[in-house]
């Protein structure tokens, strides 16, 4: 899967593991020894919550193994998939994982969502409902679960699950993870840190959003196959390549799955490899997030500070009609909840 053609430093990383280079989940202090000593209230574990376009999916996520510490969770996501909507199901979700006992009080929440994610909201949405965009969306999960949730970019979730436990964790340099599913993400890691909401998906190709040709989606809406997507995708790798010469591709999603079908038709200057994280790298990424794991403190401040319009959006509770209306929705969720998976561990 890796080609042995790459920058030496990057086999030697791969071989070797970590560095003296430090992950992102060291770097900032949160995993190490010295910082547990030093840091105790450092969360140990975090709700990660991944929202997709098909799913809504959340787990405990042990935050110094990355394994998850509780079932994963799935409810189809609701549609419209709404703020709202979303909010409810997500709330559904972690209601139960409370009833079950695997989560402490205060315990934080991260939520991976596809968009740009500036100041706790959303500022794009391209494979989401619109209404995403700029609606108060961290202010109405924190307000419906009771707990601090942090947004963050699906994409950049992921990357912090491959930098800290996964394919990029120890890697020096400039490491260019693409999710390729229905959209493309991307996140960009130099050295570890994260440089959050990078859309590489929709960077002009052939003229048109690259997504909207070389997505796992637009591959199977074009009819075309793995030699001609192969072609394609290694073309516009290479546009990134010209910009950002990523010392490691490494390459998630759920096209990542066939890469056996597609990877000899792949060409890139760096080396590439799969993800390590098939399944859960959302889930492990967004739990990393809520504790701060790789997450620049800059961007911690600023997207704390208050954006336009902000104000905690509480759930309706006065009025008894929403109550009735939200109870309704709460046992709808409930009803639809169906167990992925047992803990990892
Ligand atoms: C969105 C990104 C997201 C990617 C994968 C793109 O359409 O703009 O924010 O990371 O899809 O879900």
């Amino acid at each position: 899967m890796l080609r042995r053609d790459g920058p030496r430093h990057v086999w030697a990383a791969l071989r070797d593991g970590p560095s003296g280079l430090a992950a992102p989940g060291v770097s900032c202090d949160a995993m190490s020894p010295r910082a547990k000593h030093q840091a105790p209230a450092a969360p140990r574990t975090a709700i990660g919550i991944d929202v997709g376009g098909t799913g809504v999916k959340a787990a405990v996520v042990d935050l110094e193994t990355g394994a998850l510490a509780s079932p994963r969770l799935r409810v189809k996501t609701p549609q419209p998939a709404t703020p709202e909507s979303v909010v409810e199901v997500v709330g559904g979700i972690v209601d139960q994982l409370v009833a079950d006992g695997h989560v402490t009080p205060g315990m934080p929440a991260g939520a991976g969502l596809p968009g740009v994610v500036k100041a706790g909201r959303l500022l794009t949405a391209a494979n989401i409902d619109k209404s995403w965009i700029d609606a108060p969306a961290e202010a109405m999960l924190t307000a419906r679960l009771g707990r601090p949730v942090r947004l963050v970019n699906d994409a950049d979730a992921a990357g912090l699950a491959e930098a800290t436990f996964g394919a990029a964790k120890g890697v020096p340099g400039t490491v260019l993870l693409l999710t390729i599913g229905t959209g493309i993400g991307s996140a960009l890691f130099i050295d570890g840190h994260l440089l959050d909401s990078t859309e590489f998906g929709h960077v002009t190709y052939r003229g048109r959003d690259a997504e909207t040709l070389v997505s796992g989606a637009a591959r199977e809406r074009r009819r075309i196959g793995w030699k001609k997507w192969g072609r394609e995708f290694s073309e516009y790798m290479a546009l990134l390549e010209r910009w950002f010469w990523p010392d490691l591709i490494i390459l998630g999603g759920g096209v990542s799955k066939e890469y056996a079908k597609y990877s000899r038709f792949l060409t890139s200057r760096a080396p590439i490899v799969t993800a390590q994280y098939l399944n859960t790298s959302g889930i492990v990424g967004a739990g990393l997030a809520a504790a701060g794991v790789g997450i620049a403190a800059a961007v911690i401040a600023r997207e704390d500070a208050p954006g336009p319009g902000t104000g905690a959006s509480r759930r309706a509770g006065g009025d008894g009609a929403a109550a009735t209306r939200a109870a309704a929705q709460a046992a709808e969720v409930a009803a639809s909840l169906v167990i992925e998976d047992q803990p990892t561990h």
